[in-house]
């Protein structure tokens, strides 16, 4: 079988990738051509764990090749995943231009039967709009070609994208045809061989599904940090109380930890598109309304304690900031707490530098000299006044307190990601700040 993946992102690369592993013929199509440059030489633009190798195997393979043209792409291919971004409009709503663009080129360029995929993250009625996208540039040219169209909403995370498209916990299949059913079962067997987690359901709901997802996590983490900021207030430690409510099933163990809030490309998007799709529905979306506004202030939260530690006096004041990324083991810094962080200190008139194991050229692309940029984890750290964690990446979980003690011209920590023990840190003889501890300061 040959498909299409149409946008070379987190999702479309790891998505084609994959899928070209299990023996089908990818061809990854996308409109910025030093991307697929890039990816034709073997460069893989993104930083994902075992991805590079997996697509140079392929490539050599021959199962997956790159293009910019769709047209030329499209005769050979049974079935287009749509991949392409959906970023967030000026209102909050999913901006939808590049999806219905690779719509209109399907219809202007297809000349069989076509099943047309969509897994970018995209609000209920979307898949009609691009049925309906597909049927005009066909009347146009007025002809008459068979197609379908379905929701496959994907759920990887960045970070451990391949190994969540290999052993999915679900994957969610918006459908309205059988033939639609029986092609994507085909492509999706390889990934189900030790259970059956398919989950079959008309389009409108598939498509709500991604949106209910993103927003239950990014409910999990506002909550918490909501929580956090209560702890510090009363005396609780929130690490003790996650660790009190994690154990049980209910609630589960994971996302919820307190920190600086959540960033990336899809939580803050979605969460916002989702509260403009029920405004435009005449309802309002109180808990999503709440979480939004809760995570835009946790981004401030750790800044407002640099600022308060230092009576209101940063300038020229040192920062060494250990982690950029929105999470570890990505190079993603989308909407990354860091940033609005590091622009806080910059208009206070402080000194920045960064260090990330491998998100520094993404950041210099968004924050150029305006930074400067360390060459090694304490590097960073030299004659600085303050570190600041903002990413847990393992290689920052053990501090080394002696050579700090050396190198820092005050010995202060401020751990946006809660992984230090307060006591220990203390004892060293550093004051420390985290989010919703109950010890804090010196
Ligand atoms: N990143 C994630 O973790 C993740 C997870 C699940 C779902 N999603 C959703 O998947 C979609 C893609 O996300 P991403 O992070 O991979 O995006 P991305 O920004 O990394 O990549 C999108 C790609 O699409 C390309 N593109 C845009 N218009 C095009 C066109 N007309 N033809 C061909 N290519 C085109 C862009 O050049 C870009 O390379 C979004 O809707 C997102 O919400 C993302």
């Amino acid at each position: 079988m040959k498909i299409i993946v149409v946008g070379t992102g987190y999702v479309g690369l790891v998505s084609g990738t994959c899928l070209a592993e299990t023996g089908v013929h990818v061809t990854c199509v996308d409109i910025d051509k030093s991307k697929i440059e890039k990816l034709s030489k073997g460069i893989i633009p993104i930083y994902e764990p075992g991805l590079e190798p997996m697509v140079l195997r392929n490539v050599e393979k021959n199962r997956l090749v790159f293009s910019t043209s769709m047209k030329e792409s499209l005769p050979d291919a049974a079935v287009i995943f749509i991949a392409v971004g959906t970023p967030p409009g000026e209102d909050g709503s999913a901006d939808l231009r590049y999806v219905l663009e690779v719509a209109r080129e399907i219809g202007q360029h297809m000349n069989d039967y076509k099943l047309v995929v969509t897994k970018s993250t995209v609000p209920v009625g979307t898949s009609k709009k691009i049925r309906e996208t597909i049927r005009k540039e066909l009347d146009k040219r007025q002809v008459k070609i068979k197609f379908d169209v379905a929701s496959n909403p994907e759920f990887l995370k960045e970070g451990a994208a391949v190994q969540d498209f290999l052993k999915p916990d679900r994957i969610v299949l918006g459908l309205e045809s059988e033939n639609a059913k029986k092609i994507l079962n085909r492509l999706y067997h390889p990934f189900m061989l030790t259970g059956h987690r398919i989950v079959y359901m008309d389009i409108a709901s598939a498509e709500f599904t991604k949106y209910a997802a993103n927003c239950m996590l990014a409910t999990k983490i506002s909550f918490m940090n909501d929580l956090a900021n209560l702890c510090e207030r009363v005396g609780a430690d929130i690490n003790s109380v996650r660790e009190g409510i994690g154990s049980d099933p209910r609630i589960g163990n994971k996302f919820i930890f307190a920190g600086i809030g959540y960033g990336g490309s899809c939580f803050p998007k979605d969460v916002k598109a989702l509260i403009k799709t029920a405004t435009d529905a005449g309802y309002d979306l109180r808990v999503m309304q709440a979480v939004d506004q809760v995570n835009n202030l946790q981004k401030e939260v750790l800044f407002n304690k640099i600022l308060s530690h230092y009576k209101g006096d940063l300038k020229n004041k040192i920062f060494g900031i250990w982690g950029l990324s929105f999470k570890p083991n990505t190079d993603d810094i989308r909407e990354a707490p860091s940033l609005v962080i590091i622009r806080k200190l910059l208009e206070y008139g402080a000194q920045v530098r960064v260090y990330d194991p491998v998100a520094m050229d993404e950041t210099r692309k968004i924050l150029g000299e305006r930074v400067s940029y360390g060459l090694d984890v304490y590097d960073t750290l030299i004659d600085a006044n303050g570190l600041l964690l903002l990413t847990e990446w393992t290689e920052f979980r053990i501090l080394n307190y002696n050579l700090l003690s050396k190198i820092m011209k005050e010995k202060t920590i401020f751990d946006g990601r809660n992984i230090y023990e307060p006591a220990e840190v203390i004892e060293k003889g550093f004051a420390y700040f985290g989010i919703g501890r109950k010890v804090s300061g010196k």
